[in-house]
């Protein structure tokens, strides 16, 4: 396979993300994106803001802003701060554009003529001070089962118990408190998905090579048995029920669940792409078109594991064209803030925007990803990302690279030394990187980035070894030719680990190119060490990079846990 599609799971448009978001799709797709780009592997690379559903209106009023111009806004707010954290998207689209709504209607007509739709009549509550129908959990009373007051219309947080809004007592809306609410009927649109879980099944089986955090879920729904589920809501923003133009009879004032035409966008954002850089979306969705030769990768949360392994496989299947499906679904579980969620509401935890006010990117990029939430859950403090931080970037890598440059630019006027060949020492630390190489390379390909990055730190652990063995700063004094070979020799070896590294921490690699003035061929995978470490010309010169990453102080980590909540707000 040479083509690479990749996805991230969609974020909702309504608010910064926070870190949790981060690290659960968007940063572990763009690892695997630049990874396989410089494998040299034709990547596309997609994702988009969901910009359809409640939340999204009601975050519009909450910001007092008509509900486009706020979508529009914060596409722009998330694609800034995706670009500032280095998401090397080819295309960052919304799931509101133009492209989206052809192609989520064109799926609403072939599932329509396969006769995998159907009208309903279903009974929804409607708030007439509102002037609007409410999704259920924006409906809040008292639970029947257990009196809890503010439980909401599809579930009672306090006794877990599945609700109806109608089950409720007192029931009011969540958005106004108003009690002047009725329940009215409300024809919606049905897909029938008990018609495919044989089909859904077979295919799930015959993925051999999952996650069985992925297939687990897909199975554990399969097993419960799918029920058919209503693809249409009573809302006004969104995508209309209609098909060229024309709306379904008795659909007027609907549009689409979000949740239907939200992955549609992984094919809505690639039709966006290629009108905006006239390429051919086809080449990558149909397989009559040349998709068949495309290898797609889909990276998100546990919790999006079913729209992506059953939901959005019943719309491809269901429409009986050949369109491309997922080949591997990489799922993460979740990163929390001192062993709690981390929430928006309660103030908790950081977002990106304030995340780089207080680091560049690179620190976090790294942090996140060594302690990505695989295979289980795993937990933010602010000690651990300095202890991370200080450790792996500036003791072992940055020193590593400082330390060399500085000594090169003493005693060798900055230039790489050229009298000598490499001897035993240089040798065997090739062949302890080579193995190394071999199994980050195997944990990349296979999307583990906890393995990947502990791989690549004990590559740069070997390359201070090697320096400590070297003794290059006492070796100039009675054999300055040997001394140089180490400079050499590690200097060269300071380029092959900003070619490893920049998947994770790209700026630093780039500072470190162009602090060797190398930066013709620096993003390509190394095929071998060997090859790599001649790769400087003897002579030429280097320049010292400022400090790669200073170390972070008690002081900061006090200040900061008490900005975002710490240890004592521990839920
Ligand atoms: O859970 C979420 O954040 C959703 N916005 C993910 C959507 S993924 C895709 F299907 F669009
Ligand atoms: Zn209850």
């Amino acid at each position: 396979m040479s083509r690479y599609l990749i996805t991230s799971a969609l974020p909702y448009i309504n608010g910064v993300k926070h870190l949790g978001n981060l690290v659960g799709s968007m940063l572990p797709a763009d690892a695997y994106a630049r990874f396989q780009r410089a494998r040299g592997r034709e990547v596309l690379f997609i994702c988009a803001t969901d910009e359809h559903g409640t939340p999204a209106e009601l975050a519009a009023h909450e910001a007092g802003m008509p509900i486009d111009e706020y979508c529009a806004r914060m596409h722009s707010v998330q694609k800034d701060l995706g670009s500032r954290f280095g998401l090397s998207f080819d295309h960052f689209g919304r799931s509101h554009s133009p492209q989206n709504h052809e192609i989520t209607q064109h799926f609403y007509h072939q599932l329509d003529q396969n006769g995998l739709l159907e009208e309903r009549s279903t009974r929804q509550v409607y708030s007439i001070d509102d002037k609007r129908f409410l999704p259920d959990r924006y409906v809040v009373g008292t639970c029947p089962h257990c009196g809890y007051e503010s439980a909401r219309g599809d579930q009672c947080e306090n006794c877990t118990r599945v609700l109806d809004p109608a089950d409720l007592i007192n029931p009011h809306s969540a958005i106004s408190g108003s009690t002047n609410i009725e329940i009215r009927d409300s024809n919606h649109l049905f897909l029938k998905q008990s018609l495919m879980v044989g089909r859904l099944r077979e295919w799930i089986d015959s993925r051999k090579d999952w996650p069985l955090l992925v297939t687990s879920i897909a199975r554990k729904w399969l097993d419960e048995g799918l029920n058919d589920r209503s693809i249409t809501r009573d809302l006004s923003w969104g995508i209309p029920v209609a098909y060229e133009g024309k709306v379904r009879p008795g659909f007027e004032g609907k549009v689409f669940y979000v949740w239907f035409d939200a992955p549609i966008e992984y094919i809505g954002a690639t039709m966006e792409w290629a009108d905006a850089t006239k390429n051919n979306w086809k080449r990558w969705w149909r397989e009559d078109e040349g998709a068949g030769d495309v290898r797609y990768v889909q990276v998100m949360g546990k919790d999006n594991v079913p729209f992506h392994t059953v939901g959005f496989p019943v719309t491809l299947f269901g429409s009986e064209e050949p369109w491309k499906v997922v080949d591997y679904i990489k799922g993460l579980n979740w990163m929390n803030y001192y062993g709690g969620k981390f929430s928006t509401s309660g103030n908790r935890g950081i977002f990106m925007d304030q995340a780089l006010e207080l680091l560049p990117a690179d620190y976090w990029r790294w942090y996140l990803l060594a302690n990505a939430p695989e295979p289980a859950d795993s937990n933010f403090t602010w000690e651990h990302f300095q202890a991370t931080i200080n450790h792996d970037l500036a003791d072992v890598l940055g020193n590593f690279v400082n330390r060399i440059a500085k000594f090169c630019t003493a005693r060798f006027e900055g230039r790489i030394p050229d009298q000598g060949e490499y001897g035993p020492l240089e040798i065997e630390t090739t062949q302890a990187l080579e193995q190394k190489l071999t199994s980050l390379t195997g944990y990349m390909e296979a999307l583990d980035f906890r393995k990947s990055t502990s791989e690549l730190r004990s590559m740069w652990v070997i390359g201070n070894e090697y320096l400590q063995r070297a003794e290059p700063w006492m070796k100039i004094k009675t054999d300055p030719a040997s001394a140089g070979v180490s400079i050499r020799y590690a200097l060269n070896l300071a380029l092959l680990f900003a070619s490893l590294a920049q998947p994770f921490i790209p700026e630093t690699s780039a500072k470190i190119t162009r602090a060797l003035n190398n930066t013709d061929s620096p993003l390509i995978w190394p095929r071998n060490v060997a090859d790599r470490l001649s790769q400087l010309t003897p002579g030429a010169a280097i320049t010292v990079p400022e400090v790669l990453f200073a170390k972070i102080e008690d002081s900061q980590v006090a200040e900061w846990a008490e900005r975002f909540g710490g240890a004592e707000k521990k839920l």
